[in-house]
């Protein structure tokens, strides 16, 4: 299966509106992984990792909140939260048109196409033209971009009160099948590569961005944080960052 995403054919069409394409994200996220992502959140729900990255939002939010989910992929984490009330609108933002076409299909099938909408764009290079949410979702996301402090920067900056992240554990013994990874997306001329951004370095880029680590959760793969702003943008007078209009 990964030899057969490794291998993916170069015909697809890049993102026109995505101009980097940093990574080959738009070519390696295809449609029909897309598809099955999609099918399996409404078939099981979200999987372990993706609960517990929802789940302090789900527990702590009283009134409903605004979500910007960067990176969404088929949307599981902005859908469930629209779905249990959480949030009561979300905006969606992925570099791979296959996966935000998934998202739009499951928000429809789910009836909750009129509270949220969704953008093809590379967040890092675009950034500046969203508006800030309550809370900023990045599931597995940060792992894919070569760039930390541009794209986690960035979404640190666009969190007015939460930062729910998760990133591939960095342990001695994640590190090895990251290089045989490495090796097959070499030997296939792949030009998709995974980053293992150290741990030290995701906390002091979202603590740069004003950000408080609150919570910490993690499976065998994946970390789990939860950044807070002690004050909300929203508490500060005039001195929310300018709300610009998003991108059509
Ligand atoms: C492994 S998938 C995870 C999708 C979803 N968050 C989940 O956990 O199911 C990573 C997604 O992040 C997107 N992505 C990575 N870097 C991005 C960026 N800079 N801007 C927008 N999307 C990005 C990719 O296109 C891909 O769809």
């Amino acid at each position: 299966m990964l030899l057969m995403r490794l291998t993916a054919k170069k015909s697809l069409m890049t993102c026109p509106c995505c101009p980097s394409n940093i990574n080959n994200l738009d070519n390696f996220f295809d449609a029909a992984n897309a598809r099955k992502e999609a099918q399996h959140y409404l078939k099981k729900g979200l999987d372990k990792r993706a609960r517990k990255l929802i789940a302090y939002l789900l527990t702590h939010c009283r009134d409903p909140i605004s979500v910007l989910d960067i990176g969404c992929g088929a949307g599981g984490a902005h859908l469930e939260l629209l779905r249990q009330g959480v949030a009561s609108h979300a905006l969606g933002v992925d570099a791979s048109s296959g996966y935000l076409a998934a998202a739009q299909a499951n928000a429809a099938q789910l009836n909750l196409s009129d509270r949220v909408t969704y953008h093809h764009h590379d967040f890092a290079q675009t950034a500046a033209s969203f508006a800030p949410a309550d809370a900023v979702l990045m599931d597995r996301v940060i792992c894919c971009y070569p760039h930390l402090a541009q794209l986690l920067g960035a979404a640190a900056e666009h969190a007015e009160r939460y930062l729910c992240l998760s990133f591939p554990r960095d342990e001695w013994w994640s590190r090895p099948p990251y290089r045989v990874v490495d090796f097959f997306q070499t030997l296939f001329r792949s030009k998709y590569r995974f980053y293992l951004h150290p741990r030290s370095q995701v906390v002091a880029v979202a603590q740069a961005g004003g950000l408080r680590l609150i919570h910490t959760d993690r499976t065998f793969f994946w970390q789990i944080m939860v950044f807070a702003r002690p004050q909300p943008f929203k508490d500060r007078a005039n001195q929310h960052p300018p709300s610009v209009e998003t991108p059509g």
